[in-house]
């Protein structure tokens, strides 16, 4: 695939020295390149991000950092705009590798070998997203080791087809935890890495944007919303997820909290109803408060009901 250069400040929307660029691919047309949506990208993180994509150095990168805080969209939305083919696969517990380099299934009474994201995004040059990777068994993971390396993919199985990865293959790798378990105990299933899987990668924390930052995710998802709104919705997400954290010596007072992905559906939502009587109230409890306790669900309403003060009256919605 011929390759391009995209200029970094115009393709991001970001401030970057003029001229800096980066290499993307010039063919928009691939079907795996993601769905282009609206991103507000971080600076830092995309400067790493960018970095890591330039030269990998036998390196895998892994972005950690709470649920919904758009670990995996950073990267497919940088792909998106380079035109980055990418092979996305979310992990559990029990995946084993072989799902990755491919099997056999049966079609039309005889077996073909189908290649996994793994042996297409090697051989090709896309990128291999695994989500939430630490759901993985760390033994099955172990076998992805030698590809980071640059060592060739060997599918025995598939009568020892060798499989060189392309020079553009990247691996990117995304979980709640770096990789070390779960202290916080708010992660169900997460697994403690193999270390000498984890010592291949450059790890990167993606965590809630801070409040300017959040305030235009949501603009840029829901351009229609005043920004006085926008600036509500992110201090009350600010606030529940103050208290669903707690502190070093206390556990946190509440057991749901409002990712950036929540806060984006919230003032979606907010849009959608517009016109119900208190709408804030109504999208929120679609968007974040229906699952919570009882309890829960009316400590959320509160908070919001303060920080919205009159915004939060039927007559003003
Ligand atoms: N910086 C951002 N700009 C725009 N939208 C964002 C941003 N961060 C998160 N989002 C929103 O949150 C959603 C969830 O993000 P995602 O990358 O899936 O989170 P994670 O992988 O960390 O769980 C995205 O689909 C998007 O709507
Ligand atoms: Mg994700």
């Amino acid at each position: 695939m011929t390759t391009q250069r995209f200029d970094v400040a115009t393709t991001f929307g970001v401030k970057a020295r003029p001229g800096l660029e980066v290499l993307g691919y010039a063919d928009d047309t691939h079907p795996q390149i993601p769905l282009r949506q609206p991103y507000v990208f971080r600076n830092a993180l995309l400067r790493d991000v960018l970095a890591y994509l330039h030269d990998a150095h036998g390196d895998g990168m892994f972005l950690t950092g709470p649920t919904g805080a758009g670990k995996t969209s950073l990267v497919t939305q940088i792909a998106a705009r380079l035109n980055w083919p990418v092979q996305s696969v979310t992990c559990h517990g029990r995946m084993e590798l072989n799902a990755l380099i491919g099997q056999f299934v049966l079609m039309d009474g005889s077996t073909h070998f189908v290649h996994g994201p793994l042996a297409i995004a090697a051989r090709e040059g896309h990128l291999l997203i695994l989500n939430e990777s630490d759901l993985m068994d760390p033994a099955e993971l172990a076998g992805l080791n030698d590809i980071l390396e640059g060592q060739p993919l060997v599918i025995a199985e598939n009568g020892g087809e060798v499989i060189w990865p392309h020079r553009r293959f990247r691996v990117f790798a995304t979980g709640n935890s770096a990789g070390a378990g779960d202290a916080s105990g708010l992660y169900q299933g997460v697994l403690r890495q193999n270390l000498a899987f984890m010592d291949r990668f450059r790890v990167i924390h993606v965590d809630y944007p801070d409040v300017g930052v959040e305030q235009q995710v949501i603009l840029s998802a829901v351009p229609q919303l005043p920004a006085a709104i926008a600036e509500r919705m992110v201090r009350v997400a600010a606030e529940v997820r103050r208290l669903f954290m707690g502190s070093d010596s206390e556990a946190g007072e509440l057991t749901v909290t409002m990712s950036t992905r929540t806060l984006v559906r919230w003032a979606t939502l907010s849009m959608t109803f517009k016109g119900a009587p208190n709408v804030f109230e109504y999208a929120l409890q679609q968007a974040l408060t229906a699952r919570a306790e009882p309890e829960q669900r009316e400590a959320i309403h509160r908070i919001a009901a303060d920080v919205f003060g009159d915004y939060w009256a039927p007559q003003a919605a």
